[in-house]
């Protein structure tokens, strides 16, 4: 089964409404409702006082209507009568002004109040509905990330720091030396002196900046994980996850998160106004989330049924069609669900305007129509729920068979550390870069894993590695041995230039791949928006146009690797852009400029091509089980009609396909291997 449904909030509503909701929810096949995620206030409505009326009434309405609770821990919004009783755990932001309550996340997760009191309201309804027969999953909190620089943050922070560094003067020492503090006289010479980076007067420290990103990624999973131990204590066989938001949007480091949840779940809001962006954007978004779920089946938590408000402050529809090709294009990467916040669009509140799968205007209405077909689909494609998709599980990727194909490694200390002020460049994003080149492997239709720096590369044919700027030497040497061992890595600008301190890797740039690449880079020449650069095709310096770079330019010099193309132009006209490098067994590339989407979709094809990585453009995915049974998504996000060889019984329509698929635009389909 599929799960399929949404954040249900009946609360909003009166009696009426639950019996249409009912109805509606048989009439579109949901199965499965997210309830409770902001029901705190209803829930304990003053401090210590329970009121669970409702929500028992809805969990067994829920359950006689065959539909299963993903039942939600209501800590992400406390009542006004925490923040009333509680100042203290209100969220401080770094120039010390203090926020009230009055939208949500107003708490500090290192407040003892605001975890007393979470685990209070958890404890209650992990005893309350232990037993209930509708209660399929524990869903704690909703997208954990809010930060705070108070001094109950401060406490907490220098205990992390103790426990990263050690205790006593001689942890101060390594936080000195790991900090670089000689610099503009920040030695430490006690605990109590180190506090959060506070709004000062210039430039914060880099290395304490990054440590306190990952201070409060820790100290959000030590909230998490008391929940979920409670949880767990109750209810030993029922999963317990909470929704991440995407790549961008998260706050935490989605490695060591993964590890903690039964299941990843993961929010995802597409922009839908950006159509060819939008497919690349959940291809790479369901390959991260499996990725961070170690390759097993994943839940997309919620999407958006239609409108959001956009960057620009303007509402946005996802175009006619679209809700259920965006849908399958989760599942044929591996989510076993299909989950949309929300059910019934609120008619007050501050998303009054945000999508429901019933819209305002009740059921009569094109996005509920396109609900009720989604269930029904999601119904015909039930058996592939439980099989794995990815690079390594994907037979038919390329011509390699049983091995994996090409994976991106994600970083988020990366990220962050690249977030630091006072870099090169402001405007170099490992996330960006990350997404670049997963979206030319997109456009060239090859599978593509997600990994972590230091994870097991071993099997991949082509890894790719985006701005990685910070790599551990236990990272570095898991690369190079990839490398001696016959792998293929691409590697651009911006990665291995720093320790995990944030300390750069001196004697060239980038110092922790220098021999793996081998270039020695000298200085960065990071360009401006709107700027560019042009390449030599070839490495010859009179040969004609070879596109441009963007974003980045660094003057380089080879050290062993062959120069594939030139800048053409500026100061570093005749220097090396895009080098190649025999290292071991195994061969490197290095570009040290960001190229436009068709240098870059060059580059990879012949990369891949390299790889024994068969490029067909077409986008399609595999989902396989343990017996060797395999179920191919194709799509056609195109204008015009495609083909695509397939055998097998194609689900979606019922019709047995004999060698190939013809797929009309904006179609889909789902075949059952013959
Ligand atoms: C999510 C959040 C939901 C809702 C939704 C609106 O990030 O978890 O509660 O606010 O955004 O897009």
């Amino acid at each position: 089964m599929i799960w399929f449904g949404g954040d249900y909030n009946p609360e909003q509503w009166d009696a009426a409404v639950w019996a249409e909701d009912d109805a509606l929810m048989r009439q579109a096949r949901v199965n499965t409702a997210t309830v409770g995620v902001f029901s705190w206030a209803m829930l304990e409505p003053a401090e210590g006082r329970f009121s669970f009326d409702w929500l028992d009434e809805t969990l067994d309405r829920l359950h006689g209507n065959g539909v299963r609770v993903i039942l939600a821990t209501p800590t992400a919004s406390p009542p006004p009568w925490f923040t009333l009783a509680h100042p203290d755990a209100l969220p401080v932001r770094p120039d010390g002004s203090r926020l009230w309550h009055g939208s949500r996340d107003t708490y500090c997760a290192a407040a003892p109040a605001y975890r007393a009191a979470a685990l209070r309201i958890t404890g209650e309804l992990a005893r309350r509905y232990a037993d209930h027969p509708a209660l399929a999953m524990w869903h704690v909190h909703n997208e954990y990330g809010t930060r705070c620089w108070c001094d109950h943050a401060a406490t907490a922070f220098q205990a992390w720091l103790r426990g990263r560094y050690g205790t006593g003067p001689a942890g101060l020492d390594a936080l000195n030396e790991a900090w670089g503090t000689a610099f503009w006289s920040q030695r430490y010479s006690a605990w109590e002196e180190v506090l959060p980076p506070r709004a000062t007067q210039y430039l914060p420290n880099p290395a304490q900046s990054l440590d306190f990103r990952r201070f409060w990624s820790a100290e959000l999973l030590s909230a998490f994980v008391a929940q979920r131990d409670l949880l767990r204590a109750s209810t030993p066989d029922v999963p317990v996850t909470t929704n991440f938001m995407g790549p961008e949007g998260l706050v935490l480091d989605p490695w060591e998160w993964g590890r903690a949840v039964d299941v990843v779940a993961v929010d995802h809001y597409l922009s839908a106004t950006a159509a060819a962006a939008g497919h690349a954007d959940i291809a790479f978004v369901s390959d991260w989330a499996r990725g961070v779920g170690g390759g097993r089946p994943w839940l997309l938590m919620e999407q958006a049924p239609s409108t959001v408000i956009g960057p620009d402050g303007l509402q946005e529809h996802r175009p006619p069609g679209r809700m259920l090709r965006d849908s399958l294009a989760y599942v044929a990467r591996g989510s076993d669900s299909v989950l949309f916040f929300q059910w019934r669009a609120s008619r007050s509140g501050a998303e009054m305007y945000h999508a429901g799968l019933v819209p305002h205007a009740g059921a009569d209405t094109r996005i509920f129509r396109e609900a009720v077909a989604l269930g029904s689909a999601l119904e015909r494609i039930a058996e592939v729920s439980g099989t794995v998709s990815g690079s390594r599980s994907v037979p038919g990727s390329g011509t390699v068979s049983g091995s994996g194909a090409a994976a991106v490694i994600v970083d988020a200390e990366s990220r962050w550390a690249l977030e630091t002020r006072g870099l090169p460049s402001p405007r170099v994003r490992h996330l960006d870069v990350a997404r670049a080149l997963h979206g030319a492997l997109w456009r060239a239709g090859i599978a593509c894993d997600v990994v972590r720096a230091d994870g097991d590369l071993s099997g991949y044919r082509l890894v790719l590695v985006p701005a990685v700027y910070l790599l551990s030497t236990a990272a570095a040497s898991s690369l190079r041995r990839y490398v001696a061992d016959g792998g293929r890595l691409v590697v651009t600008f911006g990665s291995g230039i720093a320790d995990p301190f944030h300390r750069v890797y001196t004697g060239g740039y980038p110092g922790a791949l220098r021999d793996v690449l081998g270039v020695c880079g000298e200085e960065f020449h990071p360009l401006r928006p709107g700027e560019s650069v042009a390449l030599t095709l070839g490495g010859e310096r009179s040969t004609p146009d070879g596109g441009r770079g963007t974003l980045w330019t660094e003057r380089l010099r080879t050290d062993g690797a062959t120069v594939l193309s030139r800048y053409a132009e500026g100061d570093l006209a005749g220097l090396p852009a895009v080098t190649r490098n025999a290292f071991g067994a195994g061969t490197t590339w290095y570009v040290s400029t960001m190229l436009a989407d068709d240098g870059l979709d060059d580059l990879l094809r012949a990369v891949a091509g390299e790889a024994g990585l068969a490029v067909d453009g077409v986008p399609v995915s595999r989902r396989v089980d343990e017996d060797g049974n395999s179920w191919l998504f194709a799509f056609n996000h195109s204008d015009a009609a495609v083909t695509v060889p397939a055998s097998g019984l194609e689900l979606l329509s019922g019709q047995e396909v004999a060698g190939t698929l013809e797929l009309a635009p904006g179609d889909v389909a789902v075949v059952r291997e013959a």
